[in-house]
C-alpha cells in the first residue's frame, strides 16, 4: 500500500504477523521477590494476568515477537502503553559502563540507522501499532515519544491505525536545550508525544499529581484568603483592566498540551544512568497517573532504562517491559531492585523506601547466542578474532561456608578468557578481579529451570560498592540443596555454577 502518495510502501501481512505457529515462545530465566518468602509461579497463564497471581514482566527479545507470544493471554489486556522508539536520527546512543568503584566506559547502547532508510523504519513502527492495538484494552491509551525528525510521518500512521477520532493530544515536551552550538536555524528542544486511545471511552484521571505548577510570576501574585483559598488580583473587562479576586486552584494548572515543568536528565541526580536517551521519571509520573487506574496494567516495549516501569511500579501499577539489548534489562533489572533508594514522585526530595514487586525475567526462547562481544569493548588491533560464538564463557570461584543450617557464599575470584580479545582501554581499568562483576545472585534452594533469586548484589551509578560476601542464608529443614550462582560482568555476559551442600 504506499504512503501518503510517495514512494513508501506499507508492507503489512497480517497472515503472518498474527500466524501462532510462527510466535516464539517466553523463557522464564529469573524471578525476583523482596520478600522472604519465595513466589511460586502459577501453572495457569490466565490466572497470571490479574492479580493475585500477577507477577511483573520484564522481557528481552525484539518486541515484535514478545507482542505476539503476549496475544496469547494479553490480547486487550493493557490499559497503558508507552512507547519511546529510536527516533531515524542515523546516529548512534551510548551508554557509560560503570567499572569498579571508579572508572567508567562509554559503548553503544543501540544503533537508530536505518539500512532500508525512512521506509524500514515506517515499517518496522507499523508492525508493532498493530500489535500494540490488539494487546490494548478497550478503554486503554498509547503514547508515543518522537521527536521532530519523523514525528509528522508517525501522526499519519497512527490515525491510521488507531483511527483520526482516537487521537487525543500532541504532546509537545519542551526542556532547555543543552549548549547548542548551530546558529544556522533555531536551536531544537522540545520532543512529540502523541497520545491516542484505543475508544472514546478511555480513562483520563484529573487527578492533582498531574497538574502543572504555576509560573514563579504567579507564584509571587498569589494571595490566600480567609478560607485559605488561593486568588490573586486581575482580569479585565471590556478591554479594562480589574483588580477583583481571581480565584485558583491551589495544586496548579491542569495541563495543557505544552509541558515545561519536566527538567531532562543530568549527570548530578539520582536517577541518572548514565544512558543517553534515558526520560525522566517525571514524565513518566503525567502520564502514567493521567491514564491508568490503581493496578492497572502499563507496558513500555522499547523500556530502556525502565524509566516507565519504574513510575509504573511507585505509582502502584502492575507493568511489563521489553528491551532489545541485554544491556538495557540489565539496567532495568538493577534499577528495580533497588527501586527503594530512588527519589519518591510524591515527594521527590525523599526515598521512595518501598521493597520492588515481585518480578520475573524473561527472554524470548530462540537460537541466539547472546555471547558475543559488542564491538565497542572490542580491541581494534587483535588480529584474527575468532567467531564469536567459540568464545569460553568467563568463570568464578567461590568459597562456601556452611555452620548447622546456614551458609554463606564468598566470591573469590572472576576469570574473562577472551581478555586478549578486549579493548586494552577496558583492560587497563581493572585493578581487581571484582572490577569485572556487575552483578551476582545466589538461589539458595534452586530448583526448577529458572533463578528464584534469594540473595543479589550489584553495583549502581550512585553506589558503586559490591558486596562479595553474600548474606547468611537459613535452610528451613535439613537436606541436599542445590546453590546456583550467576554472575553478570561489565559487558553484560553472564555466568552461572551450581554446587551441591548438605544441611
Ligand atoms: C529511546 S530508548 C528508550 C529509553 C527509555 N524510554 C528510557 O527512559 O530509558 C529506545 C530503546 O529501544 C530499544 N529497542 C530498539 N529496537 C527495539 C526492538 N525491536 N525491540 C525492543 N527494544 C528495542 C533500544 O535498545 C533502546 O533501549
Amino acid at each position: 500500500m504506499p504512503f501518503l502518495n510517495s514512494n513508501i510502501n506499507l508492507e503489512f501481512n497480517r497472515e503472518k504477523l498474527f500466524d501462532s505457529n510462527l510466535f516464539k515462545s517466553l523463557q522464564i530465566v529469573e524471578i525476583h521477590c523482596a520478600s522472604e518468602n519465595r513466589v511460586i509461579l502459577s501453572k495457569d497463564i490466565e490466572s497470571q494476568v490479574v492479580s493475585p497471581d500477577w507477577m511483573n514482566l520484564l522481557i528481552q527479545g525484539d518486541n515484535k515477537y514478545v507482542m505476539q507470544s503476549l496475544l496469547e493471554s494479553f490480547k486487550e489486556k493493557i490499559d497503558l502503553i508507552y512507547i519511546d522508539p529510536p527516533f531515524f536520527t542515523g546516529g548512534d546512543f551510548h551508554f557509560k559502563t560503570f567499572i569498579g568503584e571508579k572508572n567508567t566506559y562509554v559503548s553503544k547502547a543501540y544503533s537508530d540507522s536505518w539500512d532500508g532508510g525512512l521506509e524500514s523504519y515506517i515499517n518496522f513502527i507499523y508492525e508493532r501499532l498493530i500489535l500494540i492495538k490488539e494487546l490494548l484494552s478497550k478503554t486503554g491509551s498509547i503514547y508515543l515519544h518522537l521527536d521532530w525528525h519523523v514525528s509528522h510521518y508517525i501522526k499519519i500512521l497512527l490515525d491510521q491505525v488507531f483511527g483520526e477520532d482516537n487521537f487525543r493530544n500532541e504532546i509537545i515536551w519542551a526542556y532547555p536545550a543543552a549548549s547548542v552550538k548551530t546558529r544556522k536555524f533555531y536551536i531544537r528542544s522540545y520532543d512529540t508525544i502523541f497520545f491516542y486511545t484505543k475508544s472514546d471511552k478511555y480513562i483520563f484521571r484529573d487527578d492533582p499529581h498531574i497538574y502543572m505548577e504555576y509560573s514563579d510570576r504567579v507564584k509571587t501574585a498569589l494571595k490566600e484568603d480567609e478560607n485559605g483559598l488561593f486568588y490573586y488580583r486581575g482580569g479585565s473587562h471590556n478591554g479594562k483592566k480589574l483588580s477583583r479576586k481571581v480565584y485558583v486552584e491551589s495544586d496548579g494548572i491542569f495541563p495543557r498540551d505544552v509541558w515545561t515543568d519536566i527538567p531532562y536528565i543530568r549527570a548530578n541526580t539520582s536517577e541518572y544512568q548514565g544512558f543517553s536517551t534515558q526520560k525522566p521519571e517525571r514524565l513518566l509520573k503525567r502520564i502514567i497517573l493521567a491514564s491508568s487506574n490503581e493496578n492497572d496494567l502499563v507496558a513500555d516495549f522499547f523500556c530502556g532504562t525502565g524509566t516507565a516501569l519504574l513510575a509504573a511500579e511507585k505509582l502502584g501499577r502492575r507493568w511489563i517491559g521489553c528491551d532489545i539489548t541485554p544491556q538495557s534489562i540489565h539496567i532495568c533489572r538493577k534499577r528495580m531492585l533497588d527501586v527503594k533508594n530512588s527519589n519518591d514522585l510524591f515527594n521527590w526530595s525523599k526515598k521512595y523506601k518501598k521493597e520492588f514487586k515481585p518480578f520475573k525475567l524473561s527472554k524470548i526462547h530462540n537460537n541466539e547466542n547472546d555471547f558475543h562481544i559488542p564491538g565497542e569493548y572490542l580491541n581494534p588491533n587483535a588480529s584474527s578474532i575468532p567467531e564469536l560464538i567459540t568464545y569460553k564463557k568467563p568463570d568464578f570461584d567461590v568459597s562456601i561456608e556452611t555452620k548447622e543450617d546456614s551458609i554463606q557464599i564468598t566470591l573469590s575470584n572472576y576469570k574473562i578468557p577472551y581478555t586478549q580479545y578486549l579493548n586494552p582501554k577496558i583492560i587497563q581499568k581493572i585493578s581487581h578481579f571484582s572490577d569485572w562483576i556487575d552483578y551476582w545472585c545466589i538461589d539458595f534452594n534452586f530448583q526448577v529451570d529458572h533463578i528464584n533469586c534469594d540473595w543479589t548484589a550489584y553495583r549502581n551509578p550512585k553506589n558503586r560498592q559490591l558486596r562479595l560476601c553474600s548474606k547468611i542464608f537459613n535452610f528451613k529443614e535439613t537436606g541436599t540443596y542445590k546453590v546456583r550462582i550467576k554472575v553478570v560482568n561489565i559487558i553484560g555476559h553472564e555466568s552461572e555454577k551450581d554446587y551441591i551442600i548438605e544441611i
